[in-house]
């Protein structure tokens, strides 16, 4: 993107080949005080609910199918095959009984870190945000039918997945609740979030647990969503890698390619112009060019198969094809890459990244991980030169080939932000929940 060929390098190479780490950090570390801290007995219940497919219209499908551990907390694939498939990650397969009717049209993301205050956008193109001006505090597509009292943006998010047909809720009339949602009851007795928490109430583990925490009143479903980003705060929290040793000024050594990656990240190659910050993102929107699968980004009545990013949310042609710059906390761990998926490895990712226009003329739909769902070709929009011309021409910045010595040194840099502690995970999968639905494993 920008080439900012003109910071002097962070790197000093001493006589053996060694990096001397003694450089000013590049950043200020992750502020400690930005985790707020949780109630142990709120995050396990959180656990129980994240794993539990008794939160889908047709029970079989929870958070977890699509954010696993696993799985780096995504799922593997570019584009996941919500309700109405069985199995994870690549073993996804459609249930010919209840055939998923698309994919999903973004790449699942991780969720590391999601519980620190700088997160106040969610989603790929932050279609739900902090909103001081608004009387739940939070702006979502669902405006004012929203409801109120939320922990934060996390918890309401987590009230998202449960209304989608494709992710959770399940096909029109299949089940009361995607009926709910199909007639247009959300909120209230006999919405969709009511039926769920019904559900809930019905279970006498679950039932005592949320006395033991809220008491015995009916369950709200901003308890429930309070409760899961309870459990995504703790255990997915990922401040302890090589990298935050290092901003800490702790005693810790990083290869002479890693620092030499830094040293691009921060310099030359201006990576942080847009990955910003103790979590390597400005949390702002961006047309960076990346290809285009899947069925694209449509309401209803719409029959196109873009996806315009940012602008779907603001309606302002400077945020045409913007999507938010992502955290690469444990990126390593979280292939494939970008908002659609399309690329399995971070050096493929890298070169398309800073050179979209080459990308486009050579991506080859074979490297990109999608499990197949009969009737679908989910690469029509990749080889569409309208689509194509309407992604490049929303790129500010022209070209930049990387070398492979370079992408290697970004690469290794990358590494360095591995939390292993988070990826182990803290409370891990549980072995049942509480609704005897099978777990994902
Ligand atoms: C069928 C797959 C699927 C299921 C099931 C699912 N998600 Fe997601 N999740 C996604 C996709 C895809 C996105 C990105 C959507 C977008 O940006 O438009 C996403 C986005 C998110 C985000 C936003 C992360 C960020 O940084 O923007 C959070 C948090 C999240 N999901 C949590 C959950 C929770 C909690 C559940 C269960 C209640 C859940 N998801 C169920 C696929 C899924
Ligand atoms: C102009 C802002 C900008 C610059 C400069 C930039 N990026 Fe990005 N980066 C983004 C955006 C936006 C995305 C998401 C793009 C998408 O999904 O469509 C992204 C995605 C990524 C991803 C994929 C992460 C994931 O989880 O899918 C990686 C890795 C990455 N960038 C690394 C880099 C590196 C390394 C550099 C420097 C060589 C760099 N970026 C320069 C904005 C930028």
């Amino acid at each position: 993107m920008m080439n900012m060929r003109r910071l002097a390098p962070l790197l000093v190479v001493i006589g053996t080949g060694l990096a001397a780490q003694t450089a000013a950090p590049p950043v200020d570390p992750v502020d400690p005080d930005g985790y707020r801290p949780v109630d142990d007995r709120l995050a396990e219940l959180g656990q129980l609910l994240f794993y539990d497919p008794i939160l889908s219209g047709n029970r079989n499908i929870s958070c977890a199918t699509c954010h696993h551990p696993g799985l780096g907390t995504a799922d593997g694939v570019a584009l996941s095959m919500g309700e109405g498939a069985t199995g994870l990650g690549m073993e996804r397969v459609p249930d010919p009984a209840d055939m998923p009717e698309q994919r999903l049209p973004r790449h699942a993301p991780a969720l590391w870190n999601l519980g620190h205050e700088s997160f106040t956008v969610m989603f790929h193109d932050g279609r739900l945000e902090l909103d001081d001006h608004r009387a739940s505090g939070i702006r979502t597509p669902l405006g004012a039918e929203m409801e109120a009292g939320f922990a934060g943006v996390l918890s309401a998010q987590s009230m998202f997945p449960v209304l989608a047909a494709d992710e959770m809720a399940g096909h029109y009339s299949e089940n009361e609740i995607s009926e709910a949602v199909r007639i247009g009851r959300i909120t209230g007795p006999g919405g969709a979030w009511d039926l769920l928490t019904d559900r809930l109430e019905g279970i006498p583990e679950y039932r005592s647990r949320f006395t033991e925490i809220f008491g015995p009143e009916e369950i709200l479903f901003t308890e429930v969503s309070d409760a899961i980003a309870a459990f995504i705060e703790v255990e997915w929290r990922a401040d302890n890698s090589p990298f935050d040793a290092y901003l800490r000024g702790e005693e810790v050594r990083l290869s002479p390619d890693a620092m030499e990656g830094m040293d691009l990240f921060y310099g030359e190659l201006g990576c942080a112009s847009c990955h910003s910050g103790p979590f390597q993102t400005d949390n702002a929107f961006h047309a960076t060019g990346l290809v285009q699968i899947g069925p694209g980004k449509r309401a209803r009545f719409e029959n196109h198969m873009r996806d315009e990013g940012r602008f779907r949310v603001t309606g302002d042609p400077a945020d045409l094809f913007a999507f938010r710059t992502p955290s690469l906390r444990n990126v390593t761990a979280t292939a494939p890459y970008g908002h659609t998926g399309a690329y399995p490895s971070l050096e493929t990712f890298l070169a398309a990244h800073m050179a979209p226009r080459a990308a486009w003329a050579a991506y080859d739909p074979a490297i990109t991980p999608m499990p197949a769902l009969p009737g679908d070709d989910p690469f029509v929009a990749a080889a569409s030169a309208e689509i194509r011309d309407a992604v490049l021409a929303a790129v500010p910045t022209a070209d930049l080939v990387l070398t492979d010595d370079e992408i290697a040194a970004l690469v290794a840099f990358l590494g360095t932000l591995t939390d292993q502690s988070s990826l182990d995970g803290r409370m891990g999968v549980p072995e049942s929940v509480p609704s005897g639905l099978p777990v994902d494993r």
